[in-house]
């Protein structure tokens, strides 16, 4: 059977009192918009339409990876003007159309076919997802005549008694091909000065269409998103649905409530998780790792039995099995650490390969450097790869050893098995099995210190050589 799908996300947004439109804040992040695209998109419809408002460039953007067309509604008058608007591009088109509102990201896919599923078996022309409110919300209540739905009476329209009504509107619908044309029928609400959906179904009603409201999945997953208070509680849901997936899958939290984990990253069994982590993106971690408090690792590719030490930031790089970074350390995007490396206090990387077993212990910039495996870096060590202009690369071979405060001013390279003196700045390459050494001769003055103690102990010496100066 035929399936469209229309996304509607065109509203202004108004009660999130931001810039930004509505449907682009993230959800652990994600813009909630995606999140629908997505869900539509397992059900694999032939089209899927996503009503955009005139400044809908962002949506766009966030959406160019997804088989999504955009119609455009020119005034944000109402959600039944917004179908009008994604109708027109679906001229020809005969079967279900399934709508769903883009600030309700937390719906499943397995929801909406469980819902399309109903409404073809019940053989509805139109039919609703329905759940139960709990608490102060502005849903639209779903009027029942017996057991039928009749009608929906929007929040702001409804009587004391209506807003008693716990059973309210998802906002996600699934309307017949047919009953497209009774969206000609939804006349303007004055008050609002907009073309309410809703009313699509007691226009249905009357002229004896069977509509249905199907009671499925909860407030949870059907919240829609309107203001901050609503993006914070889905927020807070969908991160304890996370959670509560890697723990099942045998991950430890020492604190499940500052653990912000992304829905799409992966974590392998026995892995600890301290509080205050962030794992962002499509993070992979293997299995056995620890990863200690306030760290954060955005897209990156960590192996097994891997320790990532406090308050350490790792992004776009890969760590492999049995390499430990931090505490404090930085490791920014394009970089690979070795098995079994050490990454430890202080200690930046960019763009740069790090072989097995190599260590860069303390307070170094390592940037654009290709290190081989069993080096050993000394503390303070800095590639100079910045010449102002352009970046150089530093090559160091396996097993060399960096003596620590070096400065490595790149392009330069150095040849397997080399020393480096500690405080050298090697400004040309190293041969294999050498010593290299750049430090000015040290120089001892003998008697220096009891010469300026004599000094210290003649103030008239003193006052004579002030008034010199002054
Ligand atoms: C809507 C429903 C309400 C339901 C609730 C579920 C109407 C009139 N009311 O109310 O019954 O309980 O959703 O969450 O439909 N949009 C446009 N163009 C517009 C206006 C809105 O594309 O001109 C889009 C918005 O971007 C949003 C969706 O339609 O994604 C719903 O609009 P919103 O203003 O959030 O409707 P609610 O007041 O929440
Ligand atoms: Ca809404």
């Amino acid at each position: 059977m035929n399936l469209a799908a229309v996304v509607l996300s065109a509203g202004l947004g108004t009660r999130m009192k931001s810039a930004l439109p509505k449907v682009l804040h993230p959800l652990s992040g994600k813009p909630m918009v995606r999140y629908v695209v997505e869900a539509l998109s397992a059900l694999k419809p032939e089209k899927i339409i996503a009503v955009v408002g005139m400044n809908g460039e962002g949506i766009r953007h966030a959406l160019r990876d997804c088989p999504v067309s955009f119609a455009v509604q020119r005034e944000p008058e109402g959600t039944g003007d917004a179908l009008k608007t994604a109708v027109k591009k679906l001229r020809g088109f005969t079967g279900t159309l399934l709508v769903v509102s883009g600030d309700t990201p937390l719906v499943k896919a397995s929801t909406l076919q469980e819902f399309l599923k109903l409404h073809r078996k019940n053989r509805k022309d139109l039919s609703l997802i329905s759940f139960i409110a709990g608490g102060a919300h502005s849903y639209g209540r779903i009027i029942r005549e017996g057991n039928k739905l009749g009608a929906i009476i929007e929040h702001k329209h409804a009587s004391e008694e209506q807003k008693k009504i716990s059973e309210v509107n998802s906002g996600i619908y699934a309307i017949e091909s047919p009953l497209l044309k009774l969206l000609n029928k939804i006349t303007i609400n004055k008050s609002q000065g907009e073309y309410y959906l809703t009313d699509i179904v007691g226009i249905a009603v009357s002229k004896g269409y069977r509509a249905g409201a199907f009671l499925l999945g909860n407030e949870d997953e059907l919240t829609g998103i309107n203001t901050r208070q609503d993006l914070y509680r889905a927020s807070q849901y969908l991160r304890d649905r996370v959670v509560a997936g890697f723990m099942e899958k045998g991950v430890t939290f020492i604190d499940k409530a500052s653990a912000f984990i992304h829905p799409e990253a992966v974590i392998g069994p026995e892995t600890v998780i301290y509080p205050n982590v962030h794992i962002e993106g499509k993070t992979l971690i293997g299995s056995g790792c620890v990863v200690y408090p306030n760290s954060r690792i955005i897209d990156c590719k960590i192996g097994n039995n891997v320790i990532i030490k406090d308050s350490t930031l790792i992004e776009s790089s890969v760590i492999n099995e049995g390499a430990s970074v931090g505490p404090f350390a930085h490791v920014r995007p394009g970089s690979v650490i070795g098995a079994h490396a050490r990454i430890g206090n202080f200690v930046e990387l960019k763009k740069s390969l790090i072989g097995s077993g190599s260590k860069a212990s303390h307070l170094s910039y390592l940037g654009d450097a290709e290190i081989g495996e069993q080096v050993n870096i000394g503390a303070g060590t800095i590639t100079c790869n910045y010449d102002g202009k352009f970046k150089h690369k530093t090559f160091i071979e396996d097993n060399v050893f960096i003596g620590s405060d070096t400065q490595l001013v790149a392009p330069v390279k150095i040849g397997k098995g080399s020393y480096v003196g500690a405080g050298s700045t090697i400004t040309r390459d190293v041969p294999p099995l050498s010593l290299a050494v750049s430090r000015t001769p040290q120089k001892n003055i003998e008697k220096w210190a009891v010469k300026r103690q004599v000094w210290n102990r003649k103030p008239e010496v003193r006052s004579e050589k002030k008034k010199k100066e002054g």
